[in-house]
């Protein structure tokens, strides 16, 4: 069964067919109205469930629209409407979803719901964010560089901020298409030291470098998110922020990175703490390619799970 659960727990192969893939997609499409079908309608007669126990635009809207794109039909659940959310047990509903539709996508918290729902679930299940991990969203990424520079591979790529579940799923691209990561933030804050040496295992560098300024030198690219993801509690936000505070990507840092460095954010960005606008709307700036492309990357994700 082809599920979709995280970078590192999928072949290289597999990842470098769905980039590949993904972007021949893309360019098929060019020029169409977001609501023409595909030529190729490789999900028709498909239905696909896209659940949610968090909030999202991005990945709500562009699987809904990649579903229709390719011939299938969605429905989008909240997790406290579904019994899920009322003490009906994962497996049971993983085992009742099956008998229903063809692919389950499921943004969640813990990531044992993800790994329980895929566990006993007759149908492919992919990760639409977890506390822990965002891989949908790095694939999108890594599509988004290569269109605008090329190959990943060998590239050095800066994350500035907070070690969490989108910087946790960079660490296994690192690793799975070869880059190297630099990790710059507060100590405390750091990346889970398991995904850190999945990449280095792998044989990408991982740096940990306290001061951003010497962190980005030599960057390709630049990246930051949010200083409280949903799964933090409002309660941390003003010691995160101090925390996080001199590591906000502004003009200033990125005139350390190369020239022609990108900057990344997979949104929704909190403007003026973790990213300035001027980073944000300036000529580094790819983040609503990244978002367009979350689109693309996951209607290729799509057909590989479903072997189309
Ligand atoms: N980047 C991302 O996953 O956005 P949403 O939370 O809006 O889905
Ligand atoms: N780190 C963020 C990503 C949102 C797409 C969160 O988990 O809230």
């Amino acid at each position: 069964m082809n599920h979709f659960l995280d970078i590192h727990k999928t072949d290289q192969s597999a990842l470098r067919g769905i980039i590949d893939q993904a972007r021949a997609m893309k360019d098929a499409r060019k020029g169409c109205p977001r609501g023409t079908p595909d030529a190729d309608q490789p999900l028709a007669g498909h239905m696909v469930a896209l659940i949610f126990e968090k909030p999202s635009t991005r990945t709500r809207v562009s699987f809904d629209v990649g579903v229709r794109q390719m011939g299938g039909q969605t429905m989008v659940l909240s997790g406290t409407d579904m019994q899920l959310g009322h003490g009906e047990t994962i497996a049971d509903t993983a085992r009742v979803l099956s008998r229903y539709v063809d692919l389950i996508m499921i943004r969640t918290f813990d990531e044992a719901v993800l790994t329980e729902m895929a566990e006993y679930a007759d149908v492919p299940v992919i990760n639409g964010l977890t506390d822990r991990t965002h891989p949908c969203q790095i694939m999108a990424d890594v599509l988004t560089f290569e269109e605008h520079r090329g190959p990943i591979k060998g590239k050095k790529v800066v994350w500035s901020g907070d070690g969490n579940n989108v910087c946790s799923s960079f660490l296994h691209a690192a690793g799975q298409f070869g880059f190297d990561l630099t990790f710059t933030g507060p100590a405390q804050l750091d990346p889970e030291a398991e995904f850190v040496g999945f990449a280095r295992n792998k044989g990408s560098r991982v740096t940990i470098e306290r001061d951003p300024v010497n962190a980005v030198e030599g960057a390709d690219l630049v990246v930051t998110d949010t200083w409280v993801s949903m799964h933090d509690s409002q309660s941390s936000k003003e010691r995160r922020h101090n925390l996080l505070r001199g590591y906000q990507v502004n003009e200033e840092l990125m005139s350390h990175a190369k020239p022609d460095a990108l900057f990344m954010h997979c949104l929704p960005a909190h403007r003026e703490d973790e990213a300035t606008s001027a980073v944000m709307d300036g000529p580094h700036s790819v983040i609503f390619d990244e978002a367009e492309n979350r689109l693309h990357a996951q209607k290729a994700i799509m057909r590989w799970c479903l072997d189309k």
